[in-house]
C-alpha cells in the first residue's frame, strides 16, 4: 500500500483523547514484533524497535492518512515488571478496550514460531467477551520454513480458536490483507455500548 501520512497524536497514559477517526488498536505481548508491524504497515518509522520492554504504559495514538486513527497499546507478558506496573497495565487496556467508542478493529499480533500462549488466548477472550472485532497476525513468519509453517499454523489456530493471517514485517507478507480488514471494519457502522 506504499507510504501513508502518518502523524503522532500523543502518548495517554490515561484518558485518551478523541480523534473523531475510527479507531484501529494493536496489541500483543511485548517483543512479539508490534512496533515493527505498524512500522511496516505503514511504510514510515513511527514506532521504536526494541524499545525497553514494559516502560510504556500508554497509549500511543498515530493519525494515519487522515481516515484512521491507530492506538498502539503497550504491550504484554515481559518478564520481571512488578506487580504494580502488571495491574497498571490491565486496567489501562481494559478500559481502553471496554470504552473505546471509535474503536473499528483490535489488531493482535502472536508469534507465529510459537503455540499460544495463556496471555494471548486470555486476550482473545476478553475480546470476544467485549464483543470486539480482532484480526489476529502471526509475525515473524519469515523465520519458518514451509513445512513449519502450516505446522504451526494448525497449532496456534487451535491455540487461539481464532484464524491467522502469516505476517512478516521483514518480507511484507501480509500487509496487503491487513489494510483490506482495516478498511472493511471501518466501513461497518459504529456499535452500540
Ligand atoms: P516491545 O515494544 O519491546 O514490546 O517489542 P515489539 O513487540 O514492538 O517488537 P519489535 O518490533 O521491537 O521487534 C522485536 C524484535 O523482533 C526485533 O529484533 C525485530 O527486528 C524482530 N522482528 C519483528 N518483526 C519481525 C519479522 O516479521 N521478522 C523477523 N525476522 N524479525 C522480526
Ligand atoms: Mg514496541
Amino acid at each position: 500500500m506504499g507510504s501513508h501520512v502518518v502523524e503522532f497524536v500523543g502518548s495517554f497514559p490515561g484518558e485518551v483523547p478523541a480523534t473523531g477517526l475510527p479507531e484501529i488498536a494493536f496489541v500483543g505481548r511485548s517483543n512479539v514484533g508490534k512496533s515493527s508491524a505498524l512500522n511496516a504497515l505503514l511504510g514510515a518509522r513511527v514506532a521504536r524497535v526494541s524499545s525497553t520492554p514494559g516502560r510504556t504504559q500508554a497509549v500511543n495514538l498515530f493519525r494515519v492518512d487522515s481516515s484512521w486513527a491507530f492506538a498502539d497499546l503497550p504491550g504484554y507478558g515481559f518478564a520481571n515488571v512488578p506487580d504494580h506496573v502488571r495491574a497498571q497495565w490491565k486496567e489501562l487496556v481494559e478500559r481502553y478496550l471496554r470504552t473505546r467508542d471509535p474503536l473499528r478493529l483490535v489488531v493482535v499480533l502472536v508469534d507465529h514460531r510459537h503455540k499460544a500462549q495463556p496471555l494471548d488466548v486470555e486476550m482473545m477472550a476478553l475480546l470476544r467477551h467485549l464483543e470486539r472485532p480482532s484480526l489476529v497476525i502471526a509475525t515473524k513468519v519469515d523465520k519458518l520454513t514451509r513445512n513449519a509453517r502450516s505446522k504451526a499454523r494448525h497449532v496456534l489456530e487451535a491455540g487461539l480458536d481464532a484464524k491467522i493471517l502469516p505476517f512478516s514485517s521483514e518480507t511484507g507478507e501480509g500487509i496487503d490483507e491487513v489494510w483490506k480488514t482495516v478498511t472493511a471494519s471501518t466501513k461497518s457502522p459504529a456499535p452500540r455500548r
